[in-house]
């Protein structure tokens, strides 16, 4: 494992100043999961292809839903730009699950069998990916989630993939930078014991720290819809460890964090790719020098980052957060294996899409393995002021 430790300053959020500025984009379809039904076609119909997207566009976790489907959108308005596949254009149609386990069974049994989508993007809890993802599989419709990074998404069966890393990756991430980089070896958790994603990091980051040699003094969890934190606060507090991993949301994170900081609790916390949204700005500076990994840094040099970031800004006005460039980069990968395929059938969609290999993204190159998962780095962010910016990259151990 390298870590390469940079100074880099730059502010990567959107200042707040920024509108937000709506776009009408061609060839996409947004439709909410009451609108009325269409018939059922098995694949495209008016001679475009259509693909489906579900996401928690509403929500605690809405900045997830909408970010994604911005790099959808964007992507897609530039395939249909340069003729789309094969001939054909892209039409995209998005599903609000609201964040709910159940929403997203119906939004992707809906996508698949009323609307006739030949593939699923989405989602990107790891909790609802493996709730709807058993229907993709079923109907033998290919699903790529953009960033579920819980093992057991793409266990699900061969229609199922990934673009990001999964999180035995992630957690000894967290747990390498806290003991190798910050020369912290007494730690406490706080997860979230509801979401697949956060009790599974919680693992994960206890395994890698104590194989590492660190010690876990007290793990502590919480369930969905909670917001007062201060039991798990104060019995924290009592083991006073040198910093807290916090596998969670964005939402809880920063009441986490405010509470945390009212109780006398000054340590660092660190987490994963649940903190990334615009809104940490609402910890104010109770996240100050506070960690997290994430998928790729907007400070990456390669041209791919560059010109998506200019893309992006020009098309929404705000700068792309991981889930936009996820959203994206799942995009085109299926785009990709879509021109590579057969046709554009289930089975011979998984196919073209389970031999991607070295494919040129946002996030890094991608080659999908024998588990339909991406290898990829994770970066490491720094919390400043409500904003975070790059600060260390972290590869797989070889
Ligand atoms: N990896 C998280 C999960 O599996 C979702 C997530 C991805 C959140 C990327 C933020 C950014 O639930």
């Amino acid at each position: 494992m390298h870590m390469r430790a940079k100074t880099l300053a730059l502010a990567v959020l959107a200042p707040a100043f920024l509108l937000p500025i709506l776009f009408l984009v061609v060839g996409c379809e947004k439709q909410s999961s009451s609108s009325s039904t269409q018939p059922a076609t098995g694949s495209a119909s008016g001679g475009a292809i259509k693909i489906g997207h579900y996401g928690s566009m509403t929500g605690s976790e809405a900045t997830f839903g909408v970010s994604t489907d911005n790099g959808i959108k964007l992507a897609v308005k530039e395939r249909n730009a340069a003729g789309g596949v094969n001939g054909k254009q892209i039409q995209l149609i998005t599903y609000d699950d609201q964040g709910k386990g159940q929403e997203a069974v119906t939004a992707v049994t809906r996508l698949i069998q009323q609307d006739g989508v030949v593939a699923v993007l989405g989602e990107v809890a790891s909790s609802r990916s493996i709730a709807a993802g058993p229907v993709c599989q079923r109907e033998g419709v290919p699903m790529i989630s953009p960033s579920s990074t819980n093992p057991q998404v793409t266990e699900i069966g061969d229609m199922i993939f990934r673009v990001c890393f999964i999180d035995p990756f992630q957690g000894y991430v967290g747990a390498s930078f806290a003991k190798n980089q910050l020369k912290l070896d007494k730690a406490a958790t706080l997860y979230n014991r509801s979401q697949a994603y956060s009790a599974g990091l919680n693992k994960e980051f206890v395994n890698a720290f104590e194989k590492l040699g660190g010690q876990v003094l007290i793990q502590q969890a919480y369930a969905d819809g909670d917001n007062d934190f201060s039991a798990q606060l104060t019995a924290i507090r009592e083991k006073n460890p040198q910093f807290i991993y916090i596998p969670g949301y964005y939402t809880e994170v920063v009441n986490i964090a405010r509470q945390a900081r009212k109780l006398g609790v000054t340590c660092p916390l660190i987490g994963g790719d649940g903190w990334v949204s615009e809104e940490l700005k609402n910890a104010g500076d109770a996240l100050d020098g506070c960690y997290f990994s994430d998928h790729y840094s907007q400070e990456d040099k390669r041209p791919e980052v560059q010109d998506f970031l200019k893309k992006y800004k020009s098309e929404y006005g705000k700068t792309p957060d991981s889930m936009a460039a996820l959203g994206y980069d799942a995009a085109n990968l299926l785009f990709d294996a879509m021109k590579r395929a057969k046709s554009l059938n289930g089975h011979d969609l998984a196919d073209a899409i389970a031999s991607t290999k070295d494919f040129k993204a946002v996030t890094g190159n991608i080659t999908i393995n024998e588990h339909r998962d991406a290898n990829k780095l994770a970066v490491i962010q720094k919390i400043q002021g409500g904003q975070f910016s790059y600060y260390a990259t972290v590869e797989p151990p070889k």
